[in-house]
């Protein structure tokens, strides 16, 4: 039915019309464009404003102004079709979430679908129709600032917790999800935004591909091409990925949009004589809607009538969005995201969910190190607690990059949550004692330092320093707070370090210094109290890393999932040495404390057939502490030989465990045979008999492996 309507709208729209519909503007202004609208020579509109910086904000959007938009759209066009409203709620809307990178921190997917489903809410509420999320980009270097967007490194973690943001947005159908940037933009060389990325198609296949295979699985709506070019390539143009791949091979019906002016660029990457050079090769190659360069709305009609373009590369575009608009709704009487529309599931006026909020930024927060001085709870009789760095009182430095909608006052600071904290554990004259110093002047943090009994640190990252265009060539804490560290290392008693970052950091010497480590990451509106919650509360932080901690910038880039060398170390990750430092990463990918032991990891089902078959795994796991825990547990795996090098170690499975102080739990893994399977030299995807070897707590002292053979 939904290809029917289609049909039939297409069968009336002139050409203009349906090139309209591949236009995609930046902040529609009404008076401005009217003539454009009536003509529906809009087809979508963006609404977030400067939107190639790294951290963006702008005048907030409102559902007065959508609803204007949208009735000029349908009122003053000839066939009433409404606008996409389009923008990045990238981890929240009102309500802000921990940043991705934070939330893959959780491995949790049921979080993250809750998290995306409630963004979605609340930006429906508001007349979005589109948000710019989830990015299923790998990423392996940590200069790159988009690392805060991405789901970490591993192509497991991220396949799946980005199709549960994927389900999550468009549970409602009133928003649909953009997996973006497709794809190999996580490999831009040096870290640096928009550069190039050199990759062959194996590596391609067999990891970065996978996530946006996932997110298409997933009925993701839409698709970004990246800004980088691919061995030579720009993705705007790369009619391969794009159409061969994307949309033949893997049946993908929905959109693909550009990046912002990624069809204009296409004349700077050298590739397009001229804007209208660059029209013809985006659509192609496959790109549906232009995001703001104009070169569709300036040159397609005049392409197609000289005979340059078929009209039904033009119609197959149109169709993708026209069926996408069909698919929300949009073209119902009534619909909810329009003018006059009923109220989505009560949402106009939606309070924040703060409760999701703490959920979320407790369940990202990944404690490196702990000496047994979490947490921290003093006694009436004890000395002060210090509460140091800049991060103390700030708010919205907290909430982290890309937050359109979210207000910095929102938002719960640390100094008073940790004060709340104190009071409610250990009681008021405790908390009284509190000493919040937000910095300022380091001699006067370290005498009062030198007479507390626990020194709290705030350091790490301004929001700012992270997300789009913000790389850093430097992978250390910004200047002049690892000298800090140093000098109250030197004074206090007890030295508890908390980070505050877009990316991970090189905190080898940091955890030299402390006594505990905490990385909350930026954690959004209730980052106080979550952090509050760890350092005070007891709450058992259960995250992990989603991407290796770097031991310095030369180290970068930086993957567990490094494959075999012909000379291997055993010291990694690739196998070459360095004369001056070890190779391998200050913390890998997957650390982060835990309070559990593992047992040996065993199986049933030694020899598996290759077709059909079903590898069962499981390890008893045991809380001895006090409180109880909610943990991801990740099953590593190392293909022994194959027809082309695999990873030394990949994610092959994550399994959250709740397990109550004092008691045991049963983990339970079961794979089919095609968790083992890859693309080999021809690109198709095999899997292969032989040995395979499984392992759990992988970077523990108690890590244990079993071969597994494939028959
Ligand atoms: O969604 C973003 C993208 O990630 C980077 N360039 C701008 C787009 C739209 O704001």
């Amino acid at each position: 039915a939904v290809e029917d309507r289609v049909s039939a709208l297409l069968a009336e729209m002139t050409l203009a019309e349906l090139v309209g519909q591949l236009h995609q503007p930046a902040n529609v202004d009404h008076d401005r464009d009217a003539e454009l609208l009536a003509a529906g020579g809009i087809g979508s509109t963006l609404h977030a404003s400067g939107a190639t910086a790294g951290n963006v904000r702008d005048d907030g959007v409102s559902r007065d102004r959508v609803d204007d938009l949208q009735r000029a759209a349908i009122g003053a066009s000839r066939l009433g079709i409404p606008l996409l409203i389009a923008r990045d709620v990238i981890h929240g809307h009102r309500t802000v979430f921990p940043i991705p990178l934070g939330l893959a921190a959780s491995f949790d997917e049921e979080l993250a679908f809750a998290v995306a489903e409630r963004a979605a809410l609340e930006a429906a509420a508001d007349g979005i129709t589109w948000t710019f999320a989830p990015m299923v980009d790998l990423v392996e270097d940590a200069r790159w600032g988009r690392v805060a967007e991405s789901i970490g490194e591993a192509p497991l973690l991220t396949s799946r917790l980005g199709a549960a943001m994927v389900r999550g947005f468009q549970a409602s159908r009133r928003l649909t999800a953009c997996a973006k940037h497709y794809v190999g933009y996580g490999l831009s060389r040096g870290g640096r935004d928009y550069a190039t990325a050199d990759v062959g198609e194996t590596t391609l296949r067999n990891q970065h591909l996978r996530p946006f295979r996932a997110a298409v699985e997933a009925g993701v709506g839409t698709v970004m091409a990246a800004f980088c070019d691919v061995d030579g390539i720009p993705m705007h143009s790369h009619r391969h990925l794009l159409r061969a791949v994307l949309k033949d091979e893997w049946g993908f019906d929905g959109v693909v949009v550009a990046d912002w002016n990624g069809i204009g660029e296409l004349v700077e990457h050298g590739v397009a004589a001229d804007l209208r050079d660059a029209a013809r090769q985006a659509i192609e190659a496959g790109v549906d809607v232009d995001m703001v360069s104009g070169a569709y709305s300036a040159h397609l009609a005049e392409l197609v009538e000289e005979g340059v373009v078929e009209r039904a590369l033009v119609e197959d575009a149109a169709r993708r969005v026209l069926r996408l608009k069909i698919r929300l709704g949009l073209l119902d009487p009534g619909c909810a995201a329009l003018p006059g529309g009923g109220d989505l599931a009560g949402s106009r006026g939606l309070g924040l969910d703060r409760e999701l909020a703490r959920r979320a930024a407790t369940g990202a927060i990944v404690v490196l190190k702990d000496d047994g001085v979490l947490p921290v709870r003093p006694s009436a009789d004890d000395l002060p607690v210090l509460l140091t760095g800049a991060f103390a009182t700030e708010r919205a430095a907290l909430m982290g990059t890309w937050v359109l909608d979210g207000h910095a006052d929102d938002v719960v600071a640390v100094a008073p949550a940790v004060r709340t904290a104190l009071a409610a554990t250990v009681g008021s004259a405790v908390a009284d004692r509190l000493v919040v110093d937000p910095g300022g002047f380091p001699d006067r943090s370290l005498r009062r330092a030198r007479e507390a009994g626990t020194t709290i640190a705030l350091v790490g990252e301004h929001s700012w320093r992270s997300g789009e265009d913000s790389a850093v060539s430097d992978i250390g804490l910004p200047p002049g707070q690892l000298e800090q560290l140093r000098a109250l290392a030197g004074v206090a008693e007890r030295l508890v370090v908390v980070v505050l970052a877009g990316r991970p950091l090189a905190l080898g010497e940091v955890l030299a210094l402390a006594d505990a480590v905490v990385l909350a990451w930026h954690p959004g509106t209730e980052a106080g109290t979550a952090i509050a919650d760890v350092l005070v509360g007891g709450v058992a932080a259960g995250g992990r890393l989603p991407m290796s901690l770097p031991r310095s910038s030369g180290h970068l880039p930086l993957s567990h999932a490094e494959r075999p060398s012909g000379r291997p170390l055993p010291d990694g990750p690739r196998g070459g040495r360095y004369i001056d430092s070890p190779a391998a990463p200050v913390l890998p990918f997957g650390a982060g404390t835990s309070r559990l032991t593992y047992g040996p990891l065993r199986t049933t089902t030694a020899g598996v057939p290759v077709d059909g078959g079903t590898v069962e795994v499981s390890l008893t796991v045991t809380n001895d502490g006090a409180d109880d825990v909610r943990e991801p547990v990740l099953l590593m795996m190392r293909d022994e030989v194959a027809e082309v090098t695999r990873p030394l170690r990949e994610l092959v499975d994550v399994a959250i465990v709740e397990v109550a102080a004092g008691a045991s739990a049963e983990v339970r893994f079961a794979l089919p045979t095609t968790a083992f399977g890859y693309h080999g030299r021809d690109h198709t995807f095999r899997v292969d008999p032989g040995r395979v070897v499984l392992t759990a707590g992988w970077g523990r002292p108690e890590a244990s492996s079993v071969p597994i053979t494939l028959t």
